[in-house]
């Protein structure tokens, strides 16, 4: 048996966890919270197809370390998960990948909308978390740019109840942007030709067809004020609706373009001041339900090249839990909301059981992680420079508890 003694109590949290072991070991957790282990609903772990830039060995590591035990991870891969048989293939390799790390992470895997495969949403609801739609083009071949083909995936996931998941950047007023930017080279031009209305456009298109079928729906990575008054509004008319926004989005703005270059480059795109203040704004009035991170890493020397090549996508799983804690420390949230917008409310709208993983949290330790402590295969973040207070110390997955704490650099299982 393992027993942490002394936890720092919280309502709802323990002041003693035990977990079933062969040895007797104890454990003093004075001055440690204990809170219940986050869920990150977005992610890119890359496999198949794209293991230059991440797998699950590294990635799960990641994640561990990061004080997160579930991640819903995105079909965008190569070749794209639209249908039953490459989902189970992908199940296959990620299990091979867990096995092979002895990490238990838990996961739900997406299914990608694809103008080919419109019969596969109800053969597959059963199998996945949500039906992911790109309204516009980003990383990957997956597109449904056309409004008759948007409305039958929304009329199919509402007959499956299968949650409808968006990326709502509208294609055509983006490429419409781009014609207009085409001489500019540089990557703050990103969020200018990817702007608020093409985001706007999109989200309200999705939200219309979720009244129109009765569809439960999710805007991912919402980024915009705009957007936050939207979901306000179709949440007052009661509909499912739901938002989710990101640490970059949360956490970064234009100004990054400067130091960091096309490594900030997302899409959606970061954004001004004002809309930042609007997504924290929303996260206190509930208009925002989830935090994921969109985990998206590519190379060091892909992000390195110029505007125009680089690939977009930011990687954030290591930071999530530390960037929050940090802004708990700045007053900016409480600990409660970071467990319902990272857990309790995930578990809600995606209709997955709860768990029994735990973080143990040292609120007031402060560092910051350099690059090469990363465990992210592509080894780089645009928050490394940040000295952030509130890290995870144990991380409790599946029965099994890890030291995180970065002492050593592989994730130690005690
Ligand atoms: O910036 C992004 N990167 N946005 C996406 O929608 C996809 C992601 C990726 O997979 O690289
Ligand atoms: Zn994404």
């Amino acid at each position: 048996m393992i027993t942490i003694k002394n936890l720092l109590s919280l309502e709802g949290s323990p002041e003693e966890l035990n977990l079933a072991s062969d040895e007797n070991i104890e454990i003093d957790g004075s001055g440690l919270i204990a809170l219940p282990a986050l869920i990150d609903p977005h992610v890119h772990f890359r496999i198949p197809g794209n293991s230059e830039k991440e797998d699950w060995r590294c990635a799960s590591q990641a994640a561990i370390f990061g004080g997160v035990t579930t991640v819903f991870d995105m079909p965008n891969n190569n070749p794209p998960i639209v249908d039953s048989s490459s989902l189970l293939k992908k199940k296959e390799e990620i299990n091979r990948q867990l096995d092979e790390v002895d990490i238990p992470l838990r996961y739900h895997l997406y299914l990608g909308a694809d103008k080919d495969h419109f019969s596969e949403i109800r053969k597959c609801s059963s199998l996945v978390c949500g039906l992911k739609i790109y309204m516009g083009s980003s990383t990957g071949t997956l597109l449904i740019d056309d409004d008759q083909s948007l409305d039958t995936c929304f009329r199919e996931a509402a007959k499956a109840d299968l949650l409808v998941a968006v990326h709502a950047e509208d294609e055509c007023c983006m490429r419409n942007n781009l014609s207009h930017y085409k001489n500019e080279s540089s990557p703050a031009i990103h969020s200018k030709i990817r702007s608020p209305e093409v985001a706007q456009k999109a989200t309200e298109k999705a939200i219309s067809l979720a009244a129109k079928y009765k569809a439960r729906l999710i805007i991912l990575h919402m980024s915009t004020a705009k957007e936050v008054e939207l979901v306000r509004m179709a949440k007052a008319r009661g509909l499912s609706v739901y938002a989710e926004t990101s640490p970059h989005h949360l956490f970064l703005n234009t100004k990054a373009y400067d130091k960091w270059g096309c490594k900030v480059q997302v899409n959606p795109p970061i954004r001004e001041t004002r809309d930042q203040e609007a997504l924290w704004k929303g996260i206190k009035e509930g208009v925002i339900d989830t935090i994921g991170t969109d985990h998206a890493p590519h190379t060091l020397a892909e992000k390195e090249q110029q505007y125009g090549c680089a690939p977009s996508g930011i990687p954030g799983i290591e930071f999530l839990l530390p960037l929050l804690l940090n802004a708990y420390n700045q007053e900016k949230l409480s600990l409660r909301d970071i467990i319902k917008l990272c857990r309790k409310k995930i578990e809600l709208i995606y209709r997955i059981p709860s768990n029994n993983d735990w973080i143990l949290v040292d609120i007031n330790k402060e560092q910051n992680l350099e690059d090469h402590q990363l465990k992210t295969k592509c080894s780089w973040s645009p928050y490394g420079d940040m000295n952030l207070k509130g890290w995870p110390v144990y991380t409790i997955c599946n029965g099994r508890i890890f030291n995180v704490e970065r002492k050593t650099k592989d994730l130690v299982a005690l």
